[in-house]
């Protein structure tokens, strides 16, 4: 029975205050650090991070190797070992003699996570799938600089986020922490936000190897794909990624590929990842995601997350009985320490004596966020809102009086000063659990407060606040004034999928009565991802805020009163209903309790059950596209208040050449997108995006672009030769604002044999 999530969860209330207790004394020692420095020959700057690594195993002892490839627990030392654990979800002992500093890992998938760890604070970011609609490089790399910085500022040398799972699932309870449903886009985003991580000397990591895009069943389904799929879709996103970055590690997922766990899956782990995108790090389980020694050891994981189970004295006895070859171990062991030499934190390590920079976070999670926000609707050009002139805005729902929605999970980053929302109190002989929104428990709201912000920015107007939760008296508020702004959100955690795309808690009916009751009406959207909308054409407006991070009130009122001109555009589509999806319903949600800790998605005790993934390669829009369904709002659709004309398209087989002109009045920026029409030969959807350039534009203004297209991005993936493949044909290339809304066309020809 593998470690069970269950156990260590069960445990770790009461470990985390020893722990806190603990960590507090032990702080003569900071976490991360070597205590000594020794002088071996590995210690040499100079020297290649490989030849290092094989420098310092050839001093290593069979049980220092064994101890370097399973974590001690959750975030808590094993029995005699030392305690310098930092508190995060996982901790490895170095090993002092030989300078090797310990592993400190934390969850930071939208900031860092357990920063009240010890009193502590780090900066709540907008949903990773916010930076995904930033459609910005630069931004990206800033979030995961953010991440890196404030990891190194906590004594942590290891992030443990940077999930780039496809969004194949729009209900997937994690898709806020992921980069949405188009590979190239998933890609070169994590590819910029792991080098973000790793430029502070944070070792990163890519997550979850591979094809974890639901929650539903995630420790029993086995996902099946075919192989073709599977390399041009959500394993694309990881080649991008790790070839962009060099990140160090790799978790692999809870979940089955076709027929092997992910963690013990020789064609995911050795044939692809290892050989194929020549992956020079290391492969770390998700937690509880080792289910064997032998198997897994031979399969490709190279460390055991975050107990001991398989690759603990197991394997030292593998090892031992020669069943598994020291060879094996020994390139565990190098893939570890090559990273860590590689990216810094021997040589770096992180002094955990500096506090986090609140500002700047501050600062930076809202520039994220202002480059984030998608502007869905905006008829009459309702938006942006006069500051001056506006005489009364009704303020409704969300707790937009106090705060603004997070992600809950592993990912939940602690709120400044706690819940802004706070829960009510558990029921007595509840126990408690990894922390306030996880897995399943109450949404956790950051104290940013939109109402706040919307009345600093309209002083003279006379601003009121509506919780809500009562319709009608909501209606009656916005019929008496000017402008009614309806918050609505729908709570996403690890651990759970949403049943549909519809808003929970009847916030479909509070939209339509404030509709009803006042035409200004505009409605912020604090979602994890997609989300129907009935009420879509009987607003004037409409804001996808994402969850907005520690400065999303700031942002989304800069937004609305044309201080920032929105930007943002969708990375991911938003269907009208769930008939419109692949699949209607979500595999296995009927087989198991949704919810909470018991069941659920870790379940052991359900049936195992099949995710037949039979959309193939069409994830996302390239479904909508091929089977001819309109979207409620396309991918890469996003408005700004000017407008872009689009002109004189010049295509070659390298990329593309245009112009766009700002055909409005006030200054702006447009991301340009190149999607690609392959030969009819290559049997694929009926187009993909291969590139795009972010543009601003004053009043007016005009600039010729140039977009690049790599020839992996116009390739296919060819199963028996196992290599990609780029067909001779017409490939037609397509330009414009969205998926849907390309007005520039042009061909070119590749001949035969010229790949
Ligand atoms: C999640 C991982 C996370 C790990 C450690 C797992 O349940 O799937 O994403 O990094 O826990 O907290």
């Amino acid at each position: 029975m593998p470690l069970s999530r269950f156990k260590l969860a069960s445990t770790s209330a009461a470990g985390i205050i020893v722990l806190a207790i603990a960590a507090t004394s032990a702080l003569a020692q900071p976490p991360g650090r070597a205590p000594q420095a020794p002088q071996g020959p590995w210690m040499n700057k100079d020297l290649p991070p490989d030849r290092r690594a094989d420098l310092v195993i050839a001093e290593m002892t069979l049980d220092e190797k064994i101890q370097l490839v399973h974590g001690t627990g959750f975030g808590q030392p094993g029995s005699g070992q030392p305690n310098r654990s930092n508190g995060g979800a996982g901790w490895i002992p170095g090993i002092p003699r030989l300078g090797i500093p310990d592993l400190n890992m934390a969850d930071s998938a939208v900031g860092v996570t357990r920063g009240a760890q010890r009193s502590r604070y780090s900066t709540g970011l907008p949903s990773a799938l916010g930076a995904a609609a930033t459609w910005d490089l630069e931004l990206a790399y800033l979030y995961g600089n953010v991440i890196g910085r404030e990891l190194r500022d906590q004594g942590y040398n290891m992030s443990i986020g940077g999930g780039v799972d496809i969004t194949r699932e729009p209900r997937n309870g994690r898709t806020f922490e992921y980069l949405g449903e188009d590979p190239i886009l998933a890609g070169k985003a994590i590819g910029q936000l792991m080098k973000g991580v790793q430029d502070q000397k944070i070792l990163g990591d890519l997550k979850h190897y591979a094809l974890n895009d639901q929650e539903t069943g995630r420790n029993i389904g086995n996902v099946i794909l075919d192989r073709r799929a599977m390399r041009e879709t959500d394993l694309l996103a990881f080649e991008i990624g790790l070839r962009d970055s060099q990140a160090a590690g790799v978790m692999c997922s809870y979940n089955k590929v076709d027929g092997d766990w992910a963690c013990e899956n020789d064609y995911l782990l050795n044939q692809v990842l290892k050989k194929s995108f020549g992956f020079k790090g290391w492969v770390l389980s998700d937690w509880g995601g080792t289910h064997s020694t032998y198997k897994a050891a031979t399969a490709g994981l190279d460390q055991e997350m975050p107990g001991n189970n398989f690759f603990g004295d197991a394997l030292k006895k593998a090892i031992e009985s020669n069943e598994i070859p020291m060879a094996r171990l020994n390139d565990m062991a190098h893939r570890i320490l090559r990273s860590m030499f590689a990216v810094g934190v021997v040589d770096s390590p992180p002094a955990p004596t500096r506090v986090v920079d609140v500002f700047q976070g501050l600062e930076d999670a809202q520039r994220i966020e202002e480059a984030a926000i998608v502007l869905l609707r905006n008829a009459n050009n309702l938006l942006p809102l006069h500051a001056a002139t506006v005489r009364s805005i009704a303020v409704i729902g969300s707790h937009a009086d106090v705060g603004v929605l997070s992600g809950g999970g592993s990912a939940q980053v602690d709120p400044p000063g706690g819940n802004a929302v706070p829960p009510p109190p558990p029921p007595a002989g509840a126990r408690g659990g990894r922390g306030g929104g996880m897995f399943g428990g109450a949404p956790v709201y950051f104290p940013s407060s939109p109402l706040k912000m919307i009345r600093g920015k309209a002083p003279q107007a006379k601003i009121e606040y509506n919780a809500g939760t009562d319709p009608s008296a909501a209606a009656a508020l916005a019929k008496a004034s000017e402008i009614a702004i309806v918050f609505v959100n729908q709570p996403a955690s690890e651990g759970r999928d949403a049943r549909t795309l519809s808003l929970p808690d009847n916030q479909d009916a509070l939209v339509s009565a404030v509709a009803a009751a006042n035409p200004r009406t505009i409605v912020v959207l604090e979602t994890g991802g997609p989300v129907s909308m009935p009420w879509s054409t009987q607003v004037a407006g409409i804001l996808e805020s994402w969850y907005p991070g520690i400065s999303g009130a700031q942002a989304i009122a800069n937004v609305l009163f044309g201080d920032v001109n929105p930007s943002g555009k969708l990375p991911v589509t938003f269907a009208k209903n769930e008939q419109d999806l692949p699949h209607p319903q979500i595999p296995g949600i009927d087989l198991q309790p949704q919810g909470g800790r018991g069941g659920g998605p870790f379940g052991g005790q359900l049936p195992p059950f099949d995710i037949p993934y039979t959309e193939g390669l069409k994830v996302g829009y390239k479904w909508f596209d091929a089977e001819r369904k309109e979207p409620l709002f396309p991918f890469g659709f996003g408005l700004s208040y000017t407008t872009f004309s689009y002109s004189g398209l010049k295509a070659a087989r390298d990329g593309v050449t245009f112009t766009v002109q700002n055909a409005g009045r006030r200054e702006g920026t447009e991301i340009a997108q190149v999607y690609v029409a392959l030969p009819a030969a290559a049997n694929e959807p009926p187009r993909r995006l291969v590139g795009w350039t972010k543009i601003r534009l004053g009043a007016g203004e005009s600039k010729s672009v140039t977009v690049k297209v790599e020839p992996l991005f116009l390739s296919i993936f060819n199963v028996g030769k196992d290599a990609w493949d780029l067909l001779p044909g017409e490939y037609k290339f397509h330009v414009g604002g969205s998926s849907r809304n390309t007005p520039l066309a042009a061909s070119v020809q590749i001949a035969p044999g010229s790949n």
